[in-house]
């Protein structure tokens, strides 16, 4: 059964990503989907490589029923783009760090995650590193819409 890969990617893999990573992942789980498509996170700096996430977007997703502690920041390499159908930049600034270690062949598995979420009219999902709790709740509720819409384009592109 072929399996379709799917990795999020924003900068420290401690905020956003491991947020996306969380809540797509239960989406495939619900739809029963946990065997076809394989799902993770990486962030395109080394600062926080080993940590889970971040407490604070722990403690947001908690609350909305998602558990994000098992999850252990990594960097986003190369290889990433042969392993991966799909990467994802949560902001353009992610996207560039990865256009420059995207081999060329693989161009077309680089987009912004926020393409999935065309009605919400913006295409990035903001970095709540710096700011209050309220950063943490717009990043859950951008992601939780972005992943629905993720997972209905991959049905439909994969035929699942
Ligand atoms: P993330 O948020 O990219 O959503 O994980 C950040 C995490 C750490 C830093 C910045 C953003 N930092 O500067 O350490």
């Amino acid at each position: 059964m072929e399996q379709t890969r799917v990795l999020f990617v924003c900068l420290g893999n401690i905020c956003r990503s491991p947020t996306a990573h969380g809540i797509f992942l239960r989406l495939v789980e619900e739809e029963g989907l946990a065997e076809r498509i394989l799902v993770d996170s990486a962030g395109t700096h080394a600062y926080h490589i080993g940590e889970p996430p971040d407490r604070r977007a722990q403690e947001a997703a908690r609350k909305r029923g998602f558990e994000l502690n098992s999850l252990r920041a990594r960097r986003a390499v190369e290889e990433d783009f042969e392993r991966f159908d799909y990467v994802l930049a949560m902001d353009r600034s992610n996207f560039e760090h990865l256009r420059a270690i995207c081999p060329t062949h693989a161009e077309h598995k680089l987009r912004l995650f926020l393409t999935y979420a065309p009605d919400l009219g913006v295409d990035e999902v903001p970095d709540p590193y710096y700011g209050g709790t309220a950063g943490f709740e717009r990043v859950l509720d951008i992601i939780e819409e972005a992943a629905r819409g993720l997972l209905s384009e991959i049905r439909r592109e994969r035929g699942i």
